[in-house]
């Protein structure tokens, strides 16, 4: 009986085939627990030595069942171990979203500055009229502006009556168009896409401006002068930057001047808000009388600024990005080195 139970579990291979062992030696039925209840019927002599030898295999059984079951556990977990395994350190697989495109972004820091100064936001067409991109502006037909500004004309058909359009060079017609609607006194920027016919490392025929037009009362450049120094300061992130105010020419203000921003060269490096260099960032001046007229506001009661800069070009310099054309190229990798991607 020993050996046969003891050969038996040793050679279960799971826990149910222990268990119906268990049963079949043990249980209340099992073929020991029965020898155990005949013990009753012996006579005491007989009960004396087959009591304890019984008991004894009880145990011994009992011990090898527990024994065999453990085995079997291991054995069961090793396996699952052995299929289960996952190797933690392999790299994972990277989903990637997509991202706001960095002239989007640079636009949004933009306005966001601005707003805290007061300026609205205000949008024009990209197919303007002549008037509004040229005329309104102060550069009448002969103007040698509209030549320097390398125009795309809209082809019209041959009989066809609507007067010309371009694409716009610049985002000043939204001067013309935001004073129209809402009068004086008024404060908004503009940002958006201009077109002109050029290509190199810093033009491309597409790029993007941002338009600032403050009219009220008594606005003056000292007002403008704060307004891009408070502007610059935030953008690139130094406090108090200095601007210098070159003077310049645009027909539609007077006077006129181009903005530079200090900097400095460390090590080949451009540092834009230190140093004693000056960088170029954009147009401005004061709005010319005729200007403010075209788009119906009295200039005997009412003065201001525009501004007008490349966000492209600001954008250049505060990622430190060396060629405008990357911005436009949709190189995954290349928005990912300047951190514009994941
Ligand atoms: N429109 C000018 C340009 O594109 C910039 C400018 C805007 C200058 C407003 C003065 C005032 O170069």
């Amino acid at each position: 009986l020993r050996k046969k139970y003891l050969d038996l579990i040793g050679a279960a291979s799971d826990e149910g085939a222990l268990e119906s062992l268990r049963v079949q030696a043990v249980g209340k039925k099992g073929e020991i627990s029965l020898k155990m209840r005949e013990l009753g019927k012996m006579s005491p002599e007989e009960r004396q030595t087959a009591g304890p030898s019984l008991n004894a295999l009880k145990d011994e059984i009992n011990t090898a069942l527990a024994a065999k079951k453990a085995a079997l556990g291991d054995a069961a977990l090793n396996e699952r171990l052995q299929a289960e395994w996952l190797d933690v350190t392999l790299p994972g697989r990277t989903r990637r979203a997509g991202t706001i495109h960095p002239i989007s972004q640079v636009t949004e820091e933009v306005t966001a500055i601005f707003a805290d100064m007061g300026f609205a936001v205000a949008e024009g067409p990209q197919i303007d009229s002549d008037w509004y991109n040229f005329d309104a502006l102060n550069i009448p037909g002969h103007h040698p502006a509209r030549a320097e500004m390398d125009t795309f004309y809209m082809h019209r058909a041959e009989g066809d009556a609507r007067p010309p359009h371009v694409l716009r060079t610049h985002t000043s017609p939204v001067q013309i168009r935001s004073m129209e609607k809402q009068g004086a006194p008024i404060r908004v920027i503009a940002p958006g896409r201009v077109y002109r016919a050029d290509y190199d490392q810093t033009h491309t025929p597409m790029f993007n401006q941002i338009e600032g037009l403050a009219i009220d009362r008594d606005i003056s450049m000292a007002n403008l002068k704060w307004v891009l120094e408070e502007f610059f300061s935030a953008f690139f992130e130094v406090d108090g930057i200095k601007t210098r105010f070159r003077a310049s020419h645009f027909p539609f203000t007077e006077p006129s001047a181009e903005v530079d921003i200090q900097c400095s060269w460390v090590d080949g490096q451009l540092r834009i808000g230190e140093g004693d260099d000056w960088m170029e960032v954009l147009g401005s001046g004061m709005v010319h009388p005729k200007v403010l007229q075209a788009a119906g506001v009295d200039p005997s009661q009412w003065q201001g600024f525009a501004f007008g800069m490349g966000i492209d070009r600001i954008a250049m310099l505060k990622y430190g990005i060396p060629d405008l054309r990357a911005f436009f190229d949709s190189d995954l990798r290349w928005l990912r080195h300047y951190g514009f991607a994941s």
